[in-house]
């Protein structure tokens, strides 16, 4: 596939080469250290999004075989992972962090070819981001007492981990680091779009004699995911994905007594107030939305641009917008990859379309889209009403909708006015103003004169529908110990 931007950037292709990598014709389940059938004898098939061609086939999980691994897992923790002194399961850990590091760009390259995001962004950030997990929370595995000063950590047992298809490698590491640092074992399942780093990291995790049963990876779509919600003998869920899906998650454990975190959708509000750094503030816009085509539950989809800086914002950014280079996944100077799945971008046309038929005035970037594919062109969406759709709902794709304000209270009241409290960001030359308008901002995660910074050490979750719990840092230690 050639990059059809080439006439307006004038950069020639530059794509990352796929000869290094191996990707198997099929992955059935990895189950107690080995690779098993599914009891289930299905398989289905994931495909690259930016040409649509099957990439390989991994296996459906059914109810044997999710009780399979659950049992694997618990008796791992039993009588392997729960009794290993905490310094060797902290080398372990450290362990799946260097290889993982060495192989970083095999990884990144099928991270980009099953998802369809930007080689730069799957190399220079879902992965580099994935090792610094799971060094961070190795480093944690042998030094527990001092999260919990004067009290005894213990793990809970096995934890079930859902996890989406957006940032594949990285969600595995986000759940699994700080689970086997608190010693537990797990079973999770990788979104059904996107298995096959999830299913490198198991035979990353054979190569480096992770004890079995310790991870096991199974595959499979929402019925999969229920069975491992609805298990009886797992402790503790971590769910990453839709609100919707949250909800029904968080319902089948009302009344057990599984510990649960669920990170789930966002809707931002990215603030720019007149005193800011205009130009780093528009590069930070395009960043907080057309990163990962928007695929990001944070993403800074709401622009609220003081008025009398309006007109100057939105012509930066449109501009800009048009400099942006979309199309091979795998060249290197893309900025905005497929979308991830058909399913995916029937969505974002429907809710963008909405905000069309709503009165929304549609800017596009004038780059051209590959003819095989699911592609979106960035998109910015003016004259929208507070209560319009594409100021409410979740579009997870590159669709900017903007709006002005004139005072910091009515930016505020603006910025908590959806049902979600993801993240937030907020530009402007003063501190103070800094302090106060976040202090009021309704989001677990509020950026000041940058966006979409992610780092193992800070705590990550939300207000409202966007989710119950904190990951990363000390607070991601907590949903996955039992303090005595
Ligand atoms: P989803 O919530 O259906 O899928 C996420 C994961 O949950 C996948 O592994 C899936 O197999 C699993 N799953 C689906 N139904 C389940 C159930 N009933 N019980 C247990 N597990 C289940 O998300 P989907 O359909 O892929 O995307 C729909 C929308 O969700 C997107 O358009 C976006 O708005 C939002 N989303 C938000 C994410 C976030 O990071 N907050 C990530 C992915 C999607
Ligand atoms: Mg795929």
């Amino acid at each position: 596939m050639t990059n059809q931007t080439d006439f307006i950037t004038g950069y020639s292709p530059a794509p990352e080469s796929t000869n290094l990598i191996e990707i198997k014709e099929r992955y059935p389940l990895f189950i107690k250290g080995k690779f098993s059938e599914p009891q289930s004898g299905k398989y289905f098939s994931t495909i690259n999004p930016a040409t649509e061609k099957k990439l390989s086939e991994v296996a459906v999980a059914n109810q044997a075989d999710v009780d399979f691994a659950v049992k694997s897992a618990r008796n791992a923790y039993k009588n392997v992972w729960s009794k290993m002194p905490p310094k060797e399961r902290s080398k372990y850990i450290y362990r799946i962090a260097r290889v993982l590091q060495e192989r970083g760009r095999e990884f990144a390259v099928i991270e980009s070819m099953d998802g369809g995001k930007p080689i730069r962004e799957s190399r220079d950030i879902d992965i580099p981001l994935a090792v610094a997990h799971f060094f961070y929370y190795a480093g944690w595995a042998d030094k527990l007492e001092y999260a919990f000063p004067g009290r005894k950590a213990n793990g809970l047992g096995v934890a079930g981990q859902i996890i989406p298809w957006n940032f594949p490698l990285l969600m595995a590491a986000w759940k699994i680091a700080p689970a086997l640092a608190c010693g537990n074992t797990v079973v999770l399942k990788p979104a059904e779009t996107t298995p096959l780093t999830a299913m490198k990291l198991a035979e990353l995790l054979q190569d480096i004699d992770l004890p079995p049963g310790v991870v096991n990876i199974i595959t499979g779509a929402g019925d999969t995911g229920i069975k491992i919600v609805d298990h009886p003998d797992i402790n503790k869920i971590a769910f990453t994905g839709s609100t919707d899906v949250g909800k029904i998650i968080q319902k089948s454990l009302a009344g057990t007594q599984k510990k649960y975190t669920l990170e789930l959708g966002g809707k931002a509000a990215h603030i720019i107030f007149d005193d800011a750094a205009i130009n780093q503030a528009v590069e930070g816009i395009i960043n907080g939305i057309f990163f990962n085509q928007g695929h990001v539950c944070c993403a800074g989809s709401r622009l609220y641009v003081q008025e009398c800086v309006a007109e100057e914002v939105i012509s930066k950014l449109k501009d800009r917008m048009d400099t942006l280079i979309i199309g091979d996944p795998l060249d290197k100077n893309t900025d905005i990859g497929a979308i991830n799945s058909k399913m995916q971008l029937k969505k974002i046309i429907e809710i963008t379309q909405s905000g069309k038929d709503e009165g929304g005035v549609l800017f596009q970037s004038k780059c051209t889209t590959p003819k095989s594919g699911y592609w979106f062109k960035p998109t910015l969406i003016s004259n929208v009403a507070q209560s319009s759709r594409v100021v409410q709902e979740e579009i997870f794709g590159p669709v900017l909708a903007v709006q002005t304000f004139r005072t910091v209270d009515e930016v505020i009241e603006k910025a908590n006015n959806t049902p979600y409290g993801l993240s937030g960001g907020v530009w402007t030359d003063k501190g103070a103003k800094i302090f106060k308008i976040t202090k009021q901002m309704r989001a677990g995660i509020l950026w000041a004169n940058t966006f979409n910074k992610f780092d193992p050490t800070s705590p990550f979750g939300g207000f409202k529908e966007s989710g119950m719990g904190r990951e990363g840092g000390i607070h991601g230690l907590y949903p996955y110990v039992e303090l005595s």
